[in-house]
């Protein structure tokens, strides 16, 4: 059965809209492992949209689970990987103007490249995984580029339309058992929702499923009620008490 990495980017990204101090990523990770889960996925972007570097240095010093840092193949990230030591570190292609991680990271083109990348994290003792599209070229061109790990992507069944997504389905599936008989250890994920996660759970071989913006999402949904109900009791019973600031 595989395992949940839940990604927490988007608490960091409600946060990030405000320039506040909350929601605060690193308490809501213990949360999400009370919550069952048994690892916690951040992706530190070059532009630092919502994770920021002092999220991954508190996570690091928190997390009792998994660390799964999600980063470019830069020189800078390198750095912050071999600062914070996380449990792995999965590569991933990055645009700017990219709303979220589109598509899977080419390897084949940039084997030599990521080869030496990924030779520096592992030599630190943390392991590696490519996030890619499931397919053939991909999967062995990270096990040419050393790859531990790969993480399929699950994007474009996500996205596929009912009739399409047998199709997606078996790409994910057929990647997994070409990437486990090559020896790679296999992540999936992206896009997947309490709708579409079963069939993706029942593929033998996927040890981990890294699933972020459905569960944020839900949280609010959980969540809001007991928020709402909490800020009214306040309204409605103030406490009689002089309260810091208001009074001389
Ligand atoms: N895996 C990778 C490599 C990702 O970049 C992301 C999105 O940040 C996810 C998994 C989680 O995707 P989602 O938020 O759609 O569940």
């Amino acid at each position: 059965m595989a395992s949940l990495g839940v990604n927490i980017d988007h608490i960091a990204n409600v946060r990030q809209a405000r320039q506040t101090v909350e929601p605060d990523p690193v308490p809501m990770a213990l949360l999400a492992e009370l919550g069952g889960a048994d690892g916690i996925t951040v992706h530190l972007r070059e532009d630092r949209r919502h994770i920021q570097d002092r999220d991954v240095k508190l996570l690091r010093e928190t997390v009792q689970s998994r660390l799964n840092l999600e980063m470019a193949a830069t020189t800078e990230m390198v750095q912050i990987a071999l600062n914070n030591h996380p449990d792995l570190v999965t590569i991933v292609p990055e645009k700017r103007d990219e709303i979220t991680t589109e598509g899977g990271l080419d390897v084949a083109s940039n084997e030599e490249y990521l080869k030496r990348f990924a030779m520096k994290i592992q030599a630190a003792g943390i392991p590696v995984s490519f996030f890619i599209d499931p397919t053939h070229e991909q999967i062995q061109a990270s096990l040419k580029a050393g790859a531990n790990w790969v993480e399929l992507h699950t994007g474009s069944y996500a996205e596929a339309s009912w009739t399409k997504q047998p199709k997606e389905f078996a790409k994910i599936e057929e990647g997994t058992a070409i990437a486990k008989s090559m020896g790679l250890r296999v992540n999936a994920g992206h896009g997947l929702t309490y709708q579409n996660v079963e069939p993706i759970a029942k593929i033998k071989g996927i040890e981990e499923l890294n699933i972020g913006h459905t569960i944020i999402a839900r949280s609010l949904a959980v969540g809001l009620k007991e928020a709402v109900r909490e800020m009214k009791n306040l309204i409605t019973n103030p406490r009689n008490e002089e309260l810091f600031g208001l009074h001389s």
